[in-house]
């Protein structure tokens, strides 16, 4: 177990947690009054990483970036994926406060079922940093680093309107009116986002519904019915060719398919294509930039992706870690809208964009995300 480094030290471990500590002591003085806060050298200190699955690119790109930029702090990592299956994430966060995390970075499965885990914490002093998908239903969350989902939400939306031609790029009004058959996907109901995602989409889809641009044929509109349990490709293939038999039989066809996720748009090409569609195929949206869904865009089968930048958003939750255990707050940017049942959370909240074919250059890989090879490939190197 390291050292204590906790707040609230004892006089003894304060002092020997100070005279340790080299860097970061300066912002850790507490409001006068209050004990002094206290840390460690990062070398002293073990960061619990908590992931969900390996089976999505992003969460083994968002793993590998916070793991390296925290030992690029200094400190230890106790990296973990749970495999999408929620007792496996619980008995691993279990075990790293037994064996004495520091500190908690966890991106939750279901974001209401590690309450006790963090009940746990909370009584060991451990700070928690909910990433990317907020942990709800309990006060033991401590911040919250993630993208303005919501906006993602628009930009899946918009990106869908734009596709079928009713916007331009550059979001003004296009020349297609429709009406256009159009099925709508959401992701796992257990996950915070997929409701953010799917109210802002609906946000700027529903007045194009209301108005008849849009037609939703399956009738299917709420998300409990455009859900995908743990936003599994399978499951979004079976819907599609479900929504195909029950909704085009007659010779009908969809043109445009919201979706949430790159896996999620994967599995609904697989049905689209199984059903004869052929290239150009209809609209379908993305979200990740996962590199099998860039190759598909480049190759003009998928239309477009959000790219949200896991370093970036990996660079967040390294900074709030460190304030935290320097005896300071991390630095919010928004306090007021995520309210995870029991408190409002402060979070830190990234920008995102919209990568259509023509930004996959600029975007992608001038930035140094993926290069041309991968792209090319549809494979990480
Ligand atoms: C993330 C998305 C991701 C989805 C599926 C959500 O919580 O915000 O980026 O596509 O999970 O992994």
């Amino acid at each position: 177990m390291a050292v204590n480094k906790k707040l609230g030290l004892t006089a003894l471990g304060a002092a020997m947690a100070i005279g340790l500590t080299a860097c970061g002591g300066e912002g850790a003085g507490a409001a006068s009054g209050e004990a002094p806060a206290a840390t460690a050298a990062p070398e002293e200190l073990t960061i619990g990483v908590s992931m969900p699955t390996q089976t999505s690119e992003r969460w083994i790109a968002d793993g590998n970036a916070v793991k390296s930029q925290l030992e690029e702090a200094g400190y230890k990592v106790e990296l973990q994926y749970a495999n999408d299956d929620i007792p496996t994430q619980g008995q691993q966060i279990d075990q790293m406060l037994t064996q004495g995390a520091d500190l908690l970075i966890v991106a939750a499965i279901d974001g209401t079922a590690l309450s006790s885990q963090l009940q746990a914490a909370a009584d060991a002093n451990v700070k928690v940093i909910s990433y990317d998908r907020l942990i709800r239903e309990t006060e033991n969350v401590d911040f919250y680093v993630s993208f303005d989902n919501f906006k993602v939400g628009v930009a899946q939306g918009t990106a869908l309107l734009t596709g079928l031609g009713v916007l331009n790029a550059d979001g003004s009004a296009g020349t297609a009116t429709g009406p256009f058959n159009v099925e709508l996907f959401a992701g796992s109901l257990d996950d915070n986002n997929a409701g953010f995602f799917f109210d802002g989409a609906m946000s700027v889809l529903q007045p194009k519904i209301d108005d008849g641009t849009l037609v939703v044929k399956s009738g299917q509109t709420s998300i409990e019915q455009a859900a995908t349990l743990r936003w599994a490709q399978e499951t979004a293939q079976k819907r599609m060719e479900d929504l195909l038999t029950g909704s085009y039989a007659d010779g009908s066809k969809v043109q445009g398919v919201l979706s949430p996720y790159d896996g999620i748009s994967r599995g609904i090409i697989t049905a689209l294509q199984g059903n004869g569609y052929t290239t150009p195929l209809p609209v379908v949206t993305g979200q990740d930039a996962e590199i099998a869904s860039v190759k598909l865009i480049n190759d003009g089968v998928q239309s477009s992706t959000i790219f949200k930048d896991t370093r970036e958003l990996a660079a967040q939750a390294v900074t709030a870690a460190e304030a935290f255990l320097e005896g300071t707050e991390p630095e919010a940017n928004d306090t007021e809208t995520y309210d995870n049942g029991v408190k409002v959370v402060p979070s830190y909240l990234l920008p995102v964009e919209t990568v259509y074919k023509a930004d996959i250059q600029s975007k992608l890989i001038d930035s140094g995300y993926w290069t041309a090879d991968e792209v090319a490939k549809g494979q990480s190197d």
